[in-house]
């Protein structure tokens, strides 16, 4: 996979390889038509395939798009059920569509509290776009980065105590090796939209030298032209790492 059809960035550098996003303003847009919070989420939905078939032409190889998190359970339960149905009916109807974008669904996030038939839905989504290799989809339901860093360090800990490693040995690969992401490469760039400016639980420790980019569009209007113009801001960044640039 290329990203060959990006324009080139000063630096000569290629990228972004791994765009995550933070969907935001769903309930916004409805409140501003007077609709209920769920025709935005629908909308919502609507720009995800939008933004799915951009990234794919646009030649991106990760794309990460944040549906459901695990603060959202407290959400009121319409609400909800709105937003797990319309992840049911994605995951079941939009197979043909991954499969003609080259796209491979991968699903992050927290199996437990789902119900059965979506997890049962995930691993046949999963299952039959294993093979597509234009674009990996990384969608994050019932995730949260707080949890995934526990879980990985209370992984790493039974190992230590079970004697198949010592603490000094932990390092980032092996601490990465444990998190829900494992295999994937950190976001180079991190979009939220709706004018919102925080991370709000998402890929904590990924996004350690992710570019942020915040933008006003609310998630349902969000389409190729946003996505490009996020990462024409990308590249005119100079990316140091903590260190002093060229
Ligand atoms: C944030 O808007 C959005 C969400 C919590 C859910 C994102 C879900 C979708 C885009 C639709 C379904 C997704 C897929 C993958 C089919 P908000 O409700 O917090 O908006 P607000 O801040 O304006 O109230």
């Amino acid at each position: 996979m290329s990203t060959a059809s990006l324009p080139a960035t000063p630096d000569g550098t290629s990228g972004p390889t791994h765009v995550a996003i933070i969907m935001d303003g769903n309930g916004r847009w409805a409140k501003a038509r007077g609709l209920p919070r769920v025709a935005g989420h629908r909308r919502g939905a609507d720009a995800v395939r939008r933004v799915v078939r951009g990234a794919g032409e646009l030649g991106i190889p990760v794309l990460t798009l944040f549906a459901f998190s695990t603060e959202n359970w407290t959400r009121p339960a319409d609400e909800v059920s709105d937003l797990m149905g319309l992840l049911r009916h994605y995951l079941r109807s939009e197979l043909e569509e991954l499969r003609k974008n080259g796209a491979r669904l991968r699903v992050i996030g927290s199996r437990e509290g789902l119900a059965a038939d979506i997890v049962r839905d995930i691993a046949d989504a999963e299952k039959m776009t294993a093979a597509n290799t234009r674009i990996d989809v990384n969608i994050c339901i019932n995730y949260g980065s707080r949890d995934e860093i526990l879980n990985a360090a209370r992984s790493l800990a039974r190992r230590v105590a079970a004697g198949e490693l010592t603490a000094d040995r932990i390092d980032h690969d092996s601490f990465e090796r444990e998190l829900l992401t494992a295999g994937v490469p950190d976001p180079d760039l991190l979009i939220r939209t709706s004018g919102e400016q925080r991370i709000s639980n998402f890929l904590l420790w990924q996004c350690a030298y992710a570019e942020l980019v915040f933008v006003d569009t609310l998630w349902p209007d969000f389409g190729k032209e946003h996505l490009e113009q996020a990462i024409a801001e990308f590249r005119r960044r100079e990316r140091r790492y903590g260190g002093v640039g060229g």
